[in-house]
């Protein structure tokens, strides 16, 4: 007797009986008080064979008249679509990208818009996990608005390379800061019902060469670095699917790695959701199955094969697969969808709340946004100002938005048509939230004039003419492609320098993917880092220009003062023309773990711009940190007081030296609201496993115990003297502190 059989007799048996609500339909697994896994194992023994495979792999829902591809029926047109079983009830996958907001790819929904939160990067320098709860719950309600249920999100590679044309969708160098702000977003989507992945698992930490470089990086390092920063998201975020990535990991496709896939993440993790491959990431059918790999996404398109189809019904024929990995497979898809809620609380099509959704954009670019230079106090500027000269990066219109799978497109359309460029990985999109009309209402007593910056001369003359200047400067960046340096496209230094010798009162406003070279930075008054700023950006930036907000962002990433800083000063294979040689290798055990901030200190590097850098409208003092274990867990606290005159938030970072190594790691943070003059006694935890060394014998953390020294600060450079702490040893994950 199958599986089909005895659930078909139980549930007549219970029906006659009169039993309870699940019995009341024919589909015991609609009954919300099952577990995820129940439901979905009840699910699995009633699927046919080719429901089964219809469910692993999902098709492009982009129409292409010209390769003679429709739409699949009843996908809304999106990056991804699986259809459902009706007989079984269970819903179409309506996959969406991304982390940003609910993308239009192509414009296949025409005129379909959405609110694009700023980069991931203005998330992690707000350091707040529950805003970046916020903005995923926003992006997650638009996507179920407009009828998606999986929102292809949660990006979190580490910024090794400050070139990387991705950087803007991830949320910086340290896996704790990152494994936070990622996993509270993930959370935040997935509030909606809306599934969300976690990506790109791993080690895809550049673009150059992205769909077959090898990434060369020792298990211990890698633990410690990229796969900590995943390690904290899943725990924090729980995200339905994992999508592996483009790269190889020391010689082995990501997407049919078994050490990382079966190994780590749902064996060392027990990682119950699913595994979907990136667009074209997939490249075998049983080896990749029987890896870990759940559902081949748009291979149709993208893979050479449709693996999960007509090779691996072979591979299951001749026993190289089995039928228990497919119910695996499947079951853990379904799985993933209950828990998401996907089947319960289905996306109900409604009309966005925009403003609600500008408001979260708003407010994540003002809580993210980092002041790194304010001469003389500039900042903030006066509303009573007579004269004002607004130049460049087409301020008068919008503010950028980065290129690839994650650009959302803007309602309304964009800003700025007819950048080139126009095809993948453009359009370059402006979102039209104008910084010009947003200061001219602050400033509304003032002659507020914009230049284009094209005519250097002309915005010179406009700044010498006015009280103060404030210079736009973008750099867009893009999927698939890295930048072959920091320096600003154009010539937008020389605009730089032009304005400020014409008029020393200069703030620069920064619209970069990240870090950049700013020759020009010791001459000009103020540099606020507004990252790319979202749908709200313009008005974000007006508020904090003018002080209506406190800047409080601090940096999510270290700023090079030169490339020669870099672990890999020259980036092989970037942005060279289309044939080119492309790299095979790249060799992250230069660094190994010590990505960002910790290599700067290994190195005895001074970077221009630490980790964890940000100024404020106010002034903060810490009083002196004490360092107690309490229950064998240390237990940090130190008072913060604001002693200027206005509100301000501050971010108090506790980094620790494990016994035996000079290298601080960010162990802790708080970030904490203070009233002028208020001050606070501020207690910080410590996640355990940055205390903890990577025993890969064990594939456990281990705290080995001794003298460790605490640091309390205000950036990976700005600490108070070191605390010690004898801390017995102690073994585990989350509990090994
Ligand atoms: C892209 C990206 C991935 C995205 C997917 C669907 O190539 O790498 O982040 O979600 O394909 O567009």
């Amino acid at each position: 007797m199958k599986g089909n059989d005895v659930v078909r007799i139980a549930t007549v048996v219970l029906g006659l009986l009169g039993g309870s609500h699940a019995v009341a339909s024919s589909q015991p697994w609609t009954d919300p008080r099952l577990s995820p896994d129940e439901r979905a194992g009840q699910l699995v023994a009633q699927l046919t064979l080719d429901e089964k495979f219809g469910l692993i792999r999902s098709s492009f829902a982009q129409p292409d008249a010209a390769k003679g591809r429709a739409m699949p029926p009843g996908a809304l047109g999106s990056a991804g679509f699986v259809p459902g079983v009706p007989r079984l009830g269970i819903p179409a996958l309506q996959e969406s990208d991304a982390g940003l907001g609910v993308a239009n790819p192509g414009q296949v929904r025409p005129g379909d818009g959405a609110t694009a939160l700023p980069s991931s990067l203005a998330a992690a320098a707000s350091w707040n996990p529950a805003l970046a709860f916020r903005g995923g719950a926003m992006i997650g309600g638009e996507a179920s608005s407009k009828g998606f249920n999986l929102l292809l999100a949660g990006g979190i590679n580490l910024l090794r390379e400050p070139r990387g044309g991705r950087n803007f969708e991830y949320a910086g160098e340290d896996p704790l800061l990152a494994g936070r702000i990622v996993g509270e977003t993930i959370r935040g989507i997935q509030s909606r019902h809306v599934l969300s992945t976690i990506k790109h698992y791993a080690v895809n930490d550049q673009e150059t060469a992205r769909n077959s470089i090898s990434v060369k990086i020792g298990e211990r390092a890698m633990r410690e670095s990229d796969l900590l920063a995943f390690e904290l998201a899943i725990e924090r975020g729980r995200p339905g699917a994992v999508m592996c990535a483009y790269n190889r990991i020391n010689g082995t496709y990501a997407c049919e790695h078994d050490g990382l896939l079966n190994g780590i993440l749902k064996g060392d993790w027990a990682y119950p959701g699913f595994v979907m491959s990136d667009w074209g990431a997939v490249h075998s059918a049983s080896t990749a199955a029987n890896a870990g790999l759940d559902q081949q996404s748009a291979g149709e398109v993208f893979d050479d094969q449709l693996y999960f189809d007509a090779p691996l019904r072979k591979a299951l024929t001749d026993g190289q697969f089995s039928q228990a990995r497919l119910d695996d497979m499947v079951r853990r898809i379904l799985r993933s969808m209950f828990a998401a809620g996907l089947f319960d609380h289905p996306p109900v099509r409604a009309p966005v709340d925009r403003q609600a959704s500008l408001a979260v954009a708003r407010e994540v670019l003002e809580e993210g946004a980092v002041l790194l230079r304010n001469e003389r106090e500039l900042l903030p500027l006066d509303r009573q100002l007579h004269s004002m000269a607004v130049i460049g990066a087409h301020a008068d219109k919008g503010v950028p938005a980065g290129g690839g799978s994650s650009l959302v497109w803007p309602y309304g359309g964009n800003a700025v048509p007819g950048l080139e460029p126009a095809a993948w990985p453009g359009p370059v999109v402006y979102h039209p939230s104008s910084p010009l009309q947003a200061i001219s209402k602050m400033a509304a007593h003032a002659q507020v004039n914009y230049a284009s910056g094209d005519d250097i001369a002309a915005a010179a003359a406009l700044a010498a003419k006015s009280e103060v200047a404030v210079v736009f400067v973008q750099q867009w960046a893009a999927e698939s492609v890295d930048a072959a340096d920091l320096n600003l496209p154009g010539r937008q230094d020389a605009l730089v320098e032009a304005v400020v010798r014409a008029n020393p009162r200069t703030v620069v406003v920064l619209e970069t993917n990240g870090a950049v070279a700013m020759p020009w930075l010791e001459r000009v008054g103020a540099v606020l880092q507004a990252w790319y700023p979202g749908s709200a950006g313009g008005e974000a930036i007006a508020r904090l220009l003018f002080g209506e907000v406190n800047p409080s962002g601090r940096l999510p990433l270290s700023w090079p003062r030169e490339l020669a800083q870099l672990p890999r000063p020259q980036l092989e294979g970037a942005s060279q023309p289309a044939g080119s040689p492309l790299p095979t290798t790249v060799d992250y055990d230069i660094e190994g773990a010590d990505v960002g901030y910790r290599w700067y200190q290994r190195q005895h590097l001074q970077p221009l711009f630490p980790f964890g850098y940000g100024l404020s409208y106010t002034r903060f003092e810490h009083g002196t940190p004490t360092a107690r274990v309490v229950d064998g867990q240390p237990r940090v606290s130190v008072r913060v007081r604001n002693t200027g005159q206005r509100a301000g938030a501050d971010v108090v970072q506790v980094y620790v030296a494990v016994p035996g190594s000079q290298v601080r790691r960010l162990a802790g943070f708080v970030r904490v609201m203070l009233a002028p003059g208020e001050a606070r006694k501020v207690d910080v935890e410590l996640e355990p496993r940055l205390l903890s060394d990577f025993d890969i014998a064990h594939r456990r953390w281990v705290r080995r115990g001794g003298s460790y020294e605490i640091y309390v600060g205000r950036s990976a450079t700005d600490l108070s003297a070191p605390l010690k702490l004898q801390l017995p040893p102690r073994e585990g994950g989350a509990d090994a502190g």
